[in-house]
């Protein structure tokens, strides 16, 4: 799938991150962060930048893991496979290491003890090493931020005790639970306060998609139209939908495919729901475009209480006063009918 629309974000986060500005980018499940941040990273790759991208999603609770897959990764740009045999020859030994070439010192006696924060520090400061040591600017991007955030409140303040200090390294930090991530980096109690520039991704834009959709694929525009309404957007599943009309199908049966094909995960969204009192119930009168406050037979306090949970698990975005829109155009459709 080539890469749609984004101009206006893409070229925001490029002049920024070149000027040495952080960015915080948030958006629902499936709208796109990845694909920017892997996007940006290789066109300043190609300007002679030092990248680095980590998903925080599969250490969330392990901050040692974390600390060594930070630290492997940051070694990994340094290029030469050798230096890295050597380095996990030196685990062995005791004390201070000297990547000799490059002047780097690198403490690795902590990464064989227990203190695990002295670890991630030492993680941490490796990309600005590295970067102050080549004299090159250094991208450094953390993906579903919000994951360590929520197991491990503690290491996100020593993430930010260390980065503040980083003059050649800029940051990229990405996560999809609106609430946590706003609460981390809008927040004036926020640990990370006025850290980043705020990047929140919608829906793709009719326009840029629709051109692009009738450029590449001669669809039928008005047909298009229609597909696009009805899936509001959604970066995903428009990719998706684009991807079997490039393949020769009707752009009808292509998006009966792509619902057929998403049940398994949208049931699963709904499984997920059920363990939430009075969620679904919330769920179903929105997307039958009821009002909540008068279908449940509770509290108002009690839907309030029950449209914030679905707010910070992903599943609604306010909108406008009182005004609630799925993040997920399946799950709605799906909600409609049954
Ligand atoms: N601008 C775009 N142009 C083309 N395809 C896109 C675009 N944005 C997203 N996609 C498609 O949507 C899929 C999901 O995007 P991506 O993984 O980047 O989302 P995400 O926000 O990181 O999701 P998650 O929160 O689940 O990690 C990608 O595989 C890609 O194919
Ligand atoms: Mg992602």
């Amino acid at each position: 799938m080539e890469f749609i629309d984004r101009v206006e974000e893409l070229r925001k986060l490029e002049e920024g991150l070149k000027r040495g500005e952080s960015f915080v980018i948030v958006a629902p499940r499936r709208y796109g962060k990845t694909t920017l941040i892997r996007k940006v990273l290789r066109e300043l790759e190609d300007k002679k930048f030092l990248t680095l991208y980590i998903d925080l999603m599969p250490y969330a609770d392990s901050v040692s893991a974390l600390s060594k897959h930070i630290f492997n990764r940051t070694l990994d740009l340094l290029g030469i496979e050798g230096k890295i045999r050597k380095l996990s020859h030196l685990f062995q030994i005791k004390g201070k290491a000297v990547l000799k070439e490059e002047g780097i010192e690198i403490n690795l006696e902590v990464f064989k003890g227990t203190d695990e924060r002295e670890m991630l520090r030492e993680a941490l400061e490796l990309p600005e090493k590295i970067a102050s040591r080549k004299g090159r600017r250094m991208v450094v991007a953390f993906d579903e931020f919000g994951e360590i955030y929520k197991t491990n409140p503690q290491a996100v303040k020593l993430f930010r005790s260390v980065i503040q200090h980083h003059e050649h390294t800029s940051y990229i930090f990405a996560g999809s639970q609106e609430t946590i991530m706003k609460k981390v980096f809008m927040d004036k109690d926020g640990v990370f306060f006025r850290f980043g520039t705020l990047v929140e991704l919608g829906g793709l834009e009719l326009k840029d998609t629709l051109e692009y959709a009738v450029d590449n694929l001669g669809v039928p525009a008005d047909e298009f139209v229609e597909m696009f309404k009805l899936l509001k957007g959604h970066p995903y599943y428009l990719a998706r939908v684009i991807e079997k009309v490039r393949s020769g199908k009707e752009i009808l049966n292509a998006l009966e495919e792509l619902v057929e094909e998403e049940k398994a995960y949208i049931e699963l969204l709904v499984e997920r729901v059920l363990s939430m009192k009075h969620a679904l119930e919330v769920l179903r009168a929105i997307a039958r475009e009821k009002n909540p406050y008068e279908v449940l037979e509770v509290k108002d306090q009690v839907v309030n209480r029950t449209l914030n949970k679905l707010i910070s698990y992903g599943y609604l975005r306010r909108v406008g006063r009182g005004v609630y829109e799925f993040t997920d155009p399946l799950l709605e459709l799906y909600l409609k009918e049954r």
